[in-house]
């Protein structure tokens, strides 16, 4: 997908973020200049506190507040108004938090059903798409329930199909494994592999080394800087059946419940 024709979706110029004031200044992205392709699955890897977050919330237009330049699709995001920025937001990407940002007040289906709400779809169907996604997770089960209801990677899994539901075609993906175990890891980075072969770009924060093999590119950050930038090979599957994330047993439903 990577080839030089290819048109890049993000390129950042010089891209600074300072956080604080005076002697409490502290510079989280200190200078960075990156170009991304469309199709591309990113690994971003890095120490805690390096910036991988800020990174991401920058690029996924939550945090504009930058020095440099952030162009997206082609247009600079400085230019672009706070409400245009929230129309690319709800439509063309899909965000998985570190920290889940489930609504506490609203069940599991209304949940994942929340982002469709811009897309001038009927109630009815907003739930029927949201259960679909849901049943991609093994979590159909787990509709009606409340997020304080779930386990940790029930909860993880229920914010990935909320960020999935729309079809956005760029996926930020703050350690999405992070509270996961194997075969649980394994649906969802097969999910995310899924949508990177339909052509969709990801940008997934690890501190997972193996879960690099499904990437397209590596990125080590350091610093607020990037440390090394590593275009991979394509995870065949035959990589993946010699080394599968998941133990020996087989995906079962009651696995990864
Ligand atoms: N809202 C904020 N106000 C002040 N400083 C912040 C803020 N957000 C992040 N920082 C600082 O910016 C730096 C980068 O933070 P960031 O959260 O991006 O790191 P990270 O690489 O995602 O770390 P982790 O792996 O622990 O999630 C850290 O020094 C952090 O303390
Ligand atoms: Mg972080």
């Amino acid at each position: 997908m990577s080839t030089a024709k290819t048109p890049p979706v993000i390129v950042l110029s010089q891209l600074y973020k300072r956080f604080g004031l005076g002697d409490a200044e502290h510079c989280a992205i200190d200078g960075i200049d990156l170009t991304i392709k469309k199709g591309e699955f990113i690994a971003i890897m890095g120490p805690s506190g390096c910036g991988k977050t800020t990174l991401l919330n920058i690029l996924g237009l939550l945090d504009s507040d930058i020095e440099g330049s952030y162009e997206l699709n082609g247009v600079p995001v400085a230019t672009m108004s706070r409400r245009r920025q929230a129309r690319i937001r709800s439509k063309q990407i899909g965000f998985v938090f570190q920290s889940f940002n489930l609504v506490s007040r609203l069940t599991v289906i209304e949940n994942v059903a929340l982002p469709l709400t811009y897309k001038g779809l009927r109630k009815v169907q907003r739930l029927e798409r949201a259960s679909d996604m849901l049943k991609t997770f093994h979590l159909n089960e787990r509709e009606y329930y409340y997020p304080h209801q779930l386990s940790g990677g029930q909860t993880q899994r229920v914010a990935i199909a909320r960020a999935l539901v729309n079809e956005p075609s760029i996926i930020l993906a703050d350690e999405p494994t992070g509270n996961l175990d194997s075969r649980a890891s394994h649906i969802i980075m097969e999910e995310l592999s899924d949508l990177h072969k339909r052509g969709n770009t990801i940008i997934m924060v690890t501190h997972n080394p193996r879960l690099t093999t499904y990437a397209s590119r590596v990125i080590t950050m350091i610093d607020g800087t990037i440390e090394s930038d590593t275009q991979k090979k394509r995870r065949t599957k035959k990589a993946a059946r010699k080394r599968p994330l998941s133990g020996k047993k087989k995906l079962s439903k009651k696995a990864t419940t």
